[in-house]
């Protein structure tokens, strides 16, 4: 299978433990920790960080969630490392990281349960040497966020002791479903928790490639000069993706595309393409640029717009169901599983650039990339070119692929060997894999062990997911009011609704064939 990130070698590991890139001892404490994302992602990205010797050797993970799962727990997230990210389940280092991940039950609402939970996690400090440094993960349902994280401040563990020691909480998205609620959700943060301890992860931002964008546009000279509206026509973000809501029934039928990956994954690649040269790489000034273009985006009209559902279809030579045939989903639901969206960003860079996003599940195969097409030369000086691509000499192409086969692709026209002057399209390219291998990593690595160093540079913070949420709930209350009859209006296995294609096709483009 291809992966998204490329391996932290050696030479990494060296050079992160030269400049301490050593989590300090702690606990990690992940609330909700039977769900699928603690055993499918975290524990993995957990025991990577500890096979590249980034954690100390103080260091525990604490399961906590209602189920009675005791040493079940430990085995499970065993089992998770082992299928999830192809680890050797001999590997005698496995071993001795399960050995410190431990288990304990309780309700999130249970206010008495905090005192033992307080008490476990300080009897855990003395058996490991962890110094009452805690990373909380609220990996729950988004409804008991609220309740963890206020008893967290009446029981007195949100704050630390002393100057030495360190309390912090990273949240999972879904952060709120809508401007109010992603504001009341803040302000119930910021009571118990200062804007430095909060860690709001994306896990696209963990993507090697999506931090790749910064180092391309930003640790090259080449790119920058023409990285504006002189010379760009415009840019086109598609996230696709093959599967389906996978069981997620209930959840889903409550998000959509717009909430689950537009939000928040799209807007995080959009911010990076578009920002502006920060003046460095400390998290206020990569955010500070962030905000930014968001708050630039001019509102997005309802008419530039399109939302899709998926019917049955055939996905990877497989049938598939459709969408309002999946478990837990009203038979006649409004809930888009497909979004697109054209938006203009208003700053002297990009004035007059659209850029076109697309984000939907079941489409025809799985890929994230972002296209940025250049604008035609002045003058075509090449009339006669008439050979095997035909008369029309493409435009000039640079396509960052953050997921699968990930990379970065730049696309010119050449000459075609022979006595005329025909031109054909061809592809520089620069592979991740071919470069420096593959590697298990999912996203989650980088981040969890930022959040342990105490950088938020690649979290989302208050004022940019309040941002983000003020384009979206517009065209969302606009969507409520308006239902369509036509779903489903995709086929599984396509590339979304008609809608899609015209909504380019107005402006004379279209999507680039991924
Ligand atoms: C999650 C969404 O945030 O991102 C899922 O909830 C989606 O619906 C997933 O499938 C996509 O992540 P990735 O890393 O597989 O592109």
């Amino acid at each position: 299978m291809a992966t998204t990130e490329v391996s932290i070698t050696p030479e990494a590991v060296e050079a992160s433990k030269k400049a301490e890139h050593i989590s300090d001892p702690c606990v990690v404490v992940i609330f909700g920790a039977s769900g699928d994302l603690t055993k499918r992602k975290l524990l993995p990205a957990l025991y990577h960080l500890e096979e590249a010797g980034l954690l100390p050797q103080e260091f525990v993970v604490l399961g906590v969630a209602r189920r009675d799962l005791d040493d079940s727990f430990a085995r499970d997230m065993r089992d998770g490392i082992v299928q999830f990210s192809g680890v050797d389940p001999n590997e005698p280092k496995l071993n001795g990281f399960i050995g410190k991940v431990h288990y304990h039950a309780m309700n999130f609402d249970d206010t008495a349960g905090y005192d033992k939970l307080k008490a476990r996690l300080e009897g855990l400090d003395q058996q490991y040497g962890t110094r009452g440094n805690r990373l909380f993960y609220l990996a729950t349902a988004p409804e008991y966020f609220a309740d963890i994280i206020d008893r967290l401040g009446d029981k007195e563990m949100a704050k630390p002791g002393d100057k030495k020691t360190w309390i912090r909480t990273i949240v999972e998205k879904p952060f709120g479903h809508d401007l109010e609620s992603a504001r009341e959700l803040n302000d119930n943060i910021n009571k118990v928790f200062d804007e430095d301890q909060i860690f709001r992860i994306d896990h696209y931002l963990g993507k090697e490639t999506v931090q790749n964008i910064l180092v391309f546009r930003f640790a090259n000279g080449i790119f920058e000069p023409v990285w504006n509206r002189n010379f760009i026509d415009h840019v086109q973000i598609t996230a696709a993706e093959s599967i389906g809501i996978e069981g997620r029934g209930p959840f889903y039928e409550g998000a959509g595309a717009l909430r689950d990956v537009v939000q928040n994954h799209v807007m995080e690649l959009l911010s990076f393409v578009a920002m502006e040269p920060p003046i460095s790489f400390e998290a206020s000034a990569v955010r500070a640029e962030k905000i930014k273009v968001w708050r630039a985006i001019r509102q997005i009209p309802v008419e530039d717009t399109v939302r899709g559902q998926y019917g049955p279809g055939v996905v990877d030579g497989k049938v598939a169901i459709g969408y309002r045939q999946e478990d837990r989903v009203n038979p006649e639901s409004q809930t888009e599983t497909f979004a697109a969206l054209r938006l203009e960003i208003e700053n002297w860079r990009w004035a007059g650039v659209p850029f076109y996003i697309r984000a939907g599940k079941r489409l025809g195969k799985r890929v994230t990339e972002i296209t940025i097409q250049f604008k035609q030369p002045p003058l075509t000086l090449f009339q006669e070119n008439d050979g095997p691509c035909g008369p029309v000499i493409e435009p000039n192409i640079i396509s960052m692929r953050i997921q699968p086969d990930e990379g970065i692709a730049l696309r010119f026209g050449t000459k075609v060997p022979g006595p005329q002057m025909n031109i054909c399209p061809v592809n520089m390219d620069f592979s991740y894999a071919a470069a420096f291998g593959t590697s298990r990593a999912n996203g989650y690595e980088r981040l969890l062990l930022d959040a342990m160093l105490g950088d938020g540079t690649l979290f989302a913070h208050r004022a940019g997911v309040e941002a983000t949420w003020s384009l979206m709930t517009p065209i969302l209350e606009a969507w409520k009011e308006n239902p369509i009859a036509n779903l489903p209006n995709y086929d599984a296995g396509s590339w979304g609704p008609e809608a899609a294609d015209e909504l380019l096709a107005r402006d004379d483009r279209s999507w680039r064939k991924l």
